[in-house]
């Protein structure tokens, strides 16, 4: 006899609903979460830190290429590999999708005890369309083009439907097979959609249509996130907008001048709209972090020199404001750092609510010291220099900050939540920094021991109990002035090195000689990076 299970359709739905409202909310799969005083990733249930680093390009097309990397990353200490995955080699035919590289690279991650970004390179890559499959590009009828000087240049235009609908359909199948595969483990964290859009050559795209909208009427959901965001805009646009008095209505000229910045403004509205149109598909199949990254411009140069419409600083607001709805769409906004003045970039993208994660930044001695204080002053929860392959070997000082940080990260977390830590980079032409933590006033130098002065260091303190301090790094000094009592000073009771193993203190040496300037100051040598602990005494 054949059992027959009838349900009432409303019983039907409400299990429908509540089986969307459950994967929806599985608090295992990775998301973002602010905590305390940062948003972190978490994954399986627990804050994450990502020390990753980007492929090359072309690395990642091949897994036998692959298969002598990872041991190499995982020997530099990486526990995160961001991975370039293009459209046109798991679409190749229109309709047939073939996941057979997707499969592979994340069961060689697995292998390799590595997670994995997976950059979704699509509609572009620098501006570019040249990762679109054969049969986008050679159907320029449906898959239209931008246009510059009257010509159609082989780049996709963002204001094209068809183009649109055609990567959302293919990113889309592709989270519902991550999620197939990879629903319970978690190696996949997180996606980046597209690689530095943009146009590239001219401050916006010349076609008769483009023209004709720019011409338009601005799009009343872009005024009205303006308005209602007019307290937290960044400085730049908010000054735009108000300067041309704040207008809700009026074409693209009349609301942001008639100027190259209203041009970007312009490209940056449809690049949204699209991007966060391919994400709300994918986000639809599987809900993980998604974003955007940035070639980032100079301070003077015109739009178009840099891909136009990309998430600058100054108009990730107009990306922000593109979303269809606030719980679909991109998750943050990152900057590709190359640029020597990396505080002040990271600064610039760690505001109003934007957490700080770099997907491409420089590596080696550089990277080895800015890691401490991405994630040490700006609370990021990742970093990753790109072409990693090339500096994978054992020696590269990215690896040491990279294993030191391992070794603290969930004191790190912890603390970045809290907000008692802070990170720090120091050369001969930025040689102190103060702050406070804990009741007091640290200030930050490089050192100056017998070796001479040292060229460099990097490192970063938190709180660790009442008068007590963990920090690591190289190459700094710190001495300490108590904030509750102007007159009170901070004597050094004791300096530990040590480590950590298995989430317990070990002490190694007592560093109350030469090592700390005999009670000067805390100490931490020039050569190698050190873990140390401090406790203070009040002079009275
Ligand atoms: C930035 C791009 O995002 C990367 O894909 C790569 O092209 C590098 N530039 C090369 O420096």
């Amino acid at each position: 006899m054949r059992l027959q299970l009838f349900l009432p359709p409303t019983l039907l739905l409400f299990l429908c609903l509540a089986f969307t409202a459950l994967r929806a909310q599985d608090p295992s799969v990775p998301h973002l979460e602010k905590r305390g005083a940062a948003t972190q990733l978490i994954v399986d249930g627990k804050p994450f830190l990502m020390l990753s680093g980007e492929l090359h390009n072309s690395s990642s097309s091949s897994l036998d290429y692959m298969k002598p990397i990872w041991p190499k990353l995982e020997a530099l200490g990486l526990n995160t590999v961001v991975t370039p995955l293009s459209w046109e080699l798991i679409e190749p035919k229109e309709g047939s999708l073939d996941f057979t590289l997707v499969d592979g690279l994340i069961d060689q991650a697995r292998q390799s005890h590595q997670r994995i970004v997976f950059l979704w390179l699509a509609s572009w890559k620098n501006g570019m369309s040249s990762y679109g499959p054969a049969w986008v590009k050679q159907d320029t009828h449906r898959f239209q083009r931008v246009v510059q000087h009257g010509n159609a240049i082989e780049v996709l235009s963002p204001m094209c439907p068809a183009t649109q609908e055609a990567d959302s359909l293919a990113f889309a199948a592709l989270m519902r097979h991550i999620r197939q595969v990879d629903g319970t483990e978690h190696t996949v964290l997180m996606m980046q959609i597209e690689n530095e859009v943009g146009v590239l050559g001219d401050s916006r795209d010349r076609s008769a249509e483009a023209s004709k909208v720019f011409s338009s009427p601005v799009p009343a959901q872009l005024t009205a996130y303006l308005a209602g965001h007019r307290d937290q805009l960044y400085p730049d646009l908010h000054d735009l907008w108000v300067a041309r008095g704040a207008r809700m209505s009026g074409t693209w000229p009349e609301v942001f001048g008639d100027t190259e910045r209203a041009d970007e403004i312009f490209m940056a509205w449809h690049y949204a709209r699209f991007v966060q149109a391919v994400v709300a598909r994918g986000k639809a199949e599987y809900n993980i972090p998604m974003y955007v990254n940035t070639w980032l411009a100079g301070d003077t140069t015109p739009p178009g020199q840099y891909p136009s419409g990309g998430p600058q600083p100054r108009v990730i607001d107009v990306w922000k404001a593109a979303k269809s709805d606030s719980s679909s769409g991109l998750d943050f906004y990152s900057p590709d750092l190359y640029d020597p003045n990396f505080e002040q970039w990271c600064r610039r993208y760690h505001r109003d609510g934007n957490p700080l994660y770099m997907p491409e930044t420089v590596g080696e001695a550089a990277g080895a010291a800015n890691v401490f204080y991405a994630l040490g002053e700006e609370a990021g929860f990742g970093f990753s220099p790109f072409a990693i392959e090339s500096e994978a070997d054992d020696k590269d000082p990215l690896g040491d900050s990279y294993k030191a940080i391992d070794a603290i990260a969930p004191l790190l977390l912890q603390h970045q939540s809290a907000g008692d830590v802070h990170g720090f980079v120091l050369d001969p032409g930025h040689s102190t920094v103060d702050f406070t933590i804990n009741g007091y006033t640290l200030h930050v130098s490089l050192d100056n021991s017998f070796d001479g002065p040292a060229a460099s260091g990097f490192g970063l303190i938190m709180a660790d109990g009442k008068d007590s301090f963990l920090g690591l790094g190289k190459g700094f000094r710190v001495t300490f002035t108590p904030r509750d009592d102007a007159t009170g000073q901070a004597g050094i009771a004791a300096v530990d090195e040590g480590s950590f193993g298995d989430g317990k203190w070990i002490p190694a040496r007592r560093l109350n000689g030469d090592e700390d300037d005999q009670g000067v100051a805390w100490r931490f040598n020039p050569h190698t990076i050190t873990t140390e602990k401090i406790s203070l005494y009040r002079i009275q």
